[in-house]
């Protein structure tokens, strides 16, 4: 049996003696914590922890981690790591005057995304998304969701969920894998819309499943998009597969996308820039998450989604990173945290834990991920010398991670 010591740890966050599967409303400003404590890995997963006195005396490997804090890596429950491409003349576009809206209206964003994704093997979009992987790694995330979505026909929807199944194959960390058919109308169905929808339910669903390429299914509910009743005609197409919803909701409007997702029993509804008190209220009532990506927010220049009144009205607030090349191109989860803070006035123990337990609740792994817990799995990351949880958010630009440790091993990248 392989061990792993860490020793002195400054601060060790997220230690639980009584692992919660998610955290709530006001018990989210609870993040335990414990100075001066010892970590044991035995194999890949967490054996002990306590505080230094206790600490065994003897291992194969012992870290020190003076002045350090350690943490349970970030889950990140929301991602579209796969794509041919980045879009920075759209950036550019956009600093000009022009909106997200207004650059898919004229056939940009996703379906830019589209074209250059159909042109590119599958053995090239697995070396950059690869590459990705390794980056946000490196940044602490220990458990990820990346969506298909750039594809839109058959042939490159299955192409790019089998670039993802290939990154399960060689990820260190659990990959979820999530069907994103419906993310754009495709431009060869332009006035074709129920074509499209048919051609989801009728031939790539079935194909995914066939295949077994995805966990879940995903439509982007919104103006502009996809409406309430084509998404629900998915997503219950999907159940009949055993492929369970989880929605872009609510990003540029408020369209009915919780009130479907909640209706079809979606995992998590995610985005929710704009949402009022009704569906706040409904999402108390459901078992479905709502998941914040503020990092969208702040890359396109829209409203934060009210994340104050969604933890004061008792929700369970998830963040994820939505890496993706139009609206967030940074799968950077510590930066999540600090915009959670910042921008929507989220204090740093409840980000840390949206990004943590509640992340890992999100990608269903919350009994092996999520918090360092005796039997959960050892992915984790000591940061650099920090000396209060706060400073993660208060040092933004700073990427806190300096070791991060997979399975019970050190990461030493790709
Ligand atoms: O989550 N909103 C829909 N999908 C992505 C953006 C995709 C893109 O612009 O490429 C998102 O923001
Ligand atoms: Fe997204």
């Amino acid at each position: 049996m392989a061990t792993l010591l860490i020793r002195n740890i400054g601060l060790l966050v997220q230690a639980e003696k009584h692992p919660r599967s998610v955290v709530k409303g006001a018990d989210m400003s609870h993040l335990p914590v414990l100075p001066r404590a010892f970590l044991l890995v035995e194999n890949d997963r967490i054996a002990a922890f306590g505080p230094m006195e206790r600490s065994p005396a003897r291992a194969d490997t012992i870290l020190d981690a003076s002045g350090r804090m350690v943490f349970p890596s970030w889950c990140d429950s929301h991602t579209h790591l796969v794509f041919a491409a980045p879009r920075d003349e759209e950036f550019v576009d956009r600093i000009r005057g022009l909106s997200y809206e207004e650059i898919a209206l004229r056939g940009g964003g996703i379906l830019n995304s589209a074209r250059r994704l159909r042109q590119v093997s599958e053995e090239a979009l697995v070396e950059s998304a690869w590459q990705r992987l390794c980056e946000v790694i490196a940044q602490g995330t220990g458990a990820i969701e990346i969506k298909s979505g750039y594809g839109l026909n058959t042939e490159s929807e299955l192409k790019m969920l089998r670039v993802i199944r290939r990154l399960k194959a060689l990820s260190p960390i659990p990959v979820k894998a999530t069907f994103l058919g419906a993310h754009a109308l495709p431009e060869e169905y332009r006035n074709r819309r129920n074509e499209y929808i048919d051609l989801i339910v009728h031939q790539m669903l079935p194909r995914v499943a066939q295949e077994q390429l995805a966990e879940y299914c995903d439509v982007f509910c919104d103006r502009g998009f996809f409406s309430p009743q084509e998404t629900e005609r998915i997503l219950q197409a999907a159940w009949t597969y055993g492929l369970k919803p989880r929605i872009h909701a609510n990003e540029l409007a408020n369209s009915g996308g919780v009130q479907v997702g909640i209706a079809n029993g979606a995992v998590s509804v995610d985005h929710l820039e704009c949402i009022g008190a009704e569906e706040i209220a409904l999402l108390r009532d459901s078992p479905t998450l709502p998941t914040l990506l503020p990092g969208c927010a702040f890359f396109l220049g829209i409203p934060y989604a009210p994340a104050r009144q969604m933890i004061d009205a008792g929700l369970p607030v998830v963040l994820a990173s939505d890496y993706n090349p139009g609206s967030a191109p940074s799968g950077r989860m510590a930066f999540v945290v600090a915009l959670a803070c910042i921008q929507m006035r989220m204090t740093p123990e409840e980000a840390i834990n949206a990004a943590t337990i509640n992340g890992a609740r999100a990608l269903e792994l919350e009994t092996d991920y999520g918090s360092i817990a005796i039997g959960k799995k050892a992915n984790l990351f000591i940061t650099r010398p920090m000396s209060s949880v706060a400073q993660i958010p208060y040092f933004f630009g700073t990427d806190p991670v300096e070791t991060v440790i997979l399975n019970g091993q050190v990461w030493k990248g790709t």
